[in-house]
């Protein structure tokens, strides 16, 4: 690119100078929002810095990221490809994998119809007002218990531990109707090594980009491989089974409901994009992945953050206690009465960025941004940590501060405030899973709030300081929880 032409009227990318070889892997390593957030500083909100020989456009600034994502969204909409992103899903990923955008476009609807299905819609029972609500409040009550339980053998716990198995449990019932229990081996050695895949998949990886360094023995890349194929056999495993079982009059759940597809579109000899069963059946193992990793690490964040911030716990327990009460779990549709707790949630997803970074884009033809020329197949990076701490956009973006999404006297969410948070990208690649994510996030959150009070184990500080990753996690750590009194026995 160094040598490429420009067109007329269009400028050169500013960025760093490249080393050979290596390009900026010095400069960007260790923590990359961190150091391209810096580099946004001195070199504006589009510019180009290189990872070993390979060119990346990094975007920053509420503006630009909009102006590519959105206005611009067609010509930014591709997946780069990337050495790590061959082994997730074999190859076959909707997310990560370098689709033509009529197959892509194809799978992402079908993977949003089916989470409408069973996510969205009606839950076993009318008591509930949807299937994520209803697998939610009980993977909750049981989280209470499990915790409480571990509180009296024990006497601390480790939050991520739980959490992922009460969140994976809920995708389970989605994706394949059923779940584990808190001690089942086969799941807990899946989810409790989600830690790796970030690590590999997170932007910036030279691995990804720098040949020689895949050859070299590297602990990561090994436990990476590793989880991808259990990953893929334990859905494997559960895919075949369903095939097994497939009654195309009773759809169970989304495995079932893609196998479906597959039969249907059999009989459509007009189908205009022909896509592989593989590759409609695999969208579960996307939905199963992507369900569990996000919505852990933010709960598990949450819960440190309640930890660091006691005054706001206590403040959070008493919203819930005078608008929800003390005698029924929290519900969905509680959500609008307690401005605090979105604000806080809101809060949790700008100050931790825990994904700093979306996954990276890439261009599918020539293309400029702010006057800049940039060349088809180039890898775009999205920082969204510098989006949520652009002191441009934000008063003293690193403080963490809740009320600054409240309105004055406190009892109002400021809805335009919140939109400016950069959590699930924008545009042609946004999360398809947004809706569950925060209503999942806030739903459990709610439950634990209303009865368990988290402190600190006395002798284990917290370490905020974030791993980085595509999702970034705090370390783990030893808590303690205390059950709060149910409504009945305030009365005495
Ligand atoms: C993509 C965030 C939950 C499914 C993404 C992206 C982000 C994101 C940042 C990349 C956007 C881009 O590349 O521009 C989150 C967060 C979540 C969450 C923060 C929870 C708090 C979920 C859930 C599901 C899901 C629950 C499904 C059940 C997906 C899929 C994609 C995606 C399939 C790929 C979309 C595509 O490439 O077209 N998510 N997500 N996510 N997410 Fe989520």
């Amino acid at each position: 690119y160094m040598h490429t032409e420009i067109p007329e009227g269009l400028k050169r990318l500013p960025g760093p100078r490249p080393l050979p070889i290596i390009g900026n892997v010095l400069e960007v390593q260790n923590n990359p929002h961190l150091s391209l957030t810096a580099m946004s500083e001195r070199y504006g909100s589009v510019y180009q810095i290189q990872i070993g020989m390979r060119p990346v456009v990094v975007l920053s600034g509420s503006e630009t990221v909009r102006q590519a994502l959105i206005k611009q969204g067609e010509d930014f909409a591709g997946r780069p490809d990337l050495y790590s992103f061959k082994y997730i899903n074999d190859g076959k990923s909707l997310a990560f994998s370098t689709d033509k955008s009529g197959v892509w476009r194809a799978r992402r609807k079908l993977a949003m119809s089916a989470l409408r299905s069973f996510a969205t819609l009606e839950g076993s029972t009318p008591e509930y007002s949807c299937a994520l609500e209803e697998h939610v409040c009980k993977e909750g009550e049981y989280l209470v218990k499990q915790l409480t339980s571990v509180m009296d053998v024990s006497g601390s716990f480790d939050p991520f531990r739980h959490i992922v198995v009460s969140v994976a449990n809920v995708i389970c019932g989605m994706c394949f109707g059923r779940r584990y229990s808190h001690d089942d081996q086969e799941l807990l050695g899946l989810v409790n090594m989600s830690d790796e895949f970030g690590k590999v998949v997170g932007s910036g990886n030279p691995a990804d980009f720098i040949p020689f360094l895949r050859y070299l023995p590297n602990r990561t890349m090994k436990r990476f491989m590793d989880i991808n194929d259990r990953f893929n056999t334990f859905v494997q495993k559960i895919v075949s089974e369903h095939y097994e079982t497939y009654d195309k009059d009773n759809i169970r759940d989304i495995t079932d409901s893609l196998i479906d597809h597959c039969e249907d579109r059999k009989l459509d000899e007009n189908a205009n994009v022909q896509v592989s069963d593989e590759k409609i059946v695999g969208i579960v193992n996307d939905l199963f992945g992507a369900g569990f990793d996000t919505i852990s690490t933010a709960l598990s964040w949450a819960v440190v953050y309640i930890v660091a911030y006691p005054e706001i716990q206590e403040r959070l327990h008493q919203e819930l206690k005078k608008k929800v009460g003390m005698n029924r779990t929290p519900r969905l549709s509680d959500k609008t009465n307690l401005p605090l707790l979105e604000a806080f949630i809101l809060e949790i997803f700008r100050h931790s960025s825990f994904m700093p970074f979306t996954i990276p884009h890439c261009t599918v033809k020539d293309t400029s941004l702010n006057g800049y020329f940039i060349p088809k197949d180039t890898c775009v990076f999205i920082n969204q940590w510098q989006v949520n701490h652009d002191p441009e956009l934000w008063k003293e973006p690193s403080s963490f501060n809740p009320d600054r999404f409240l309105s004055a006297d406190g009892t109002e969410l400021n809805k335009l405030e919140g939109e400016k948070v950069l959590t699930f990208g924008m545009g042609k690649r946004r999360c398809i899973g947004e809706a569950i994510g925060r209503n999942e996030v806030y739903l459990f959150l709610a439950i634990l709030l209303q009865r368990l009070r988290f402190q600190e184990k006395p002798g284990h500080p917290l370490d905020m300081t974030p791993e980085y990753g595509l999702t970034m996690k705090h370390k783990r750590c030893q808590l303690k929880a205390s059950l709060r009194a149910w409504g009945q026995e305030d009365k005495f």
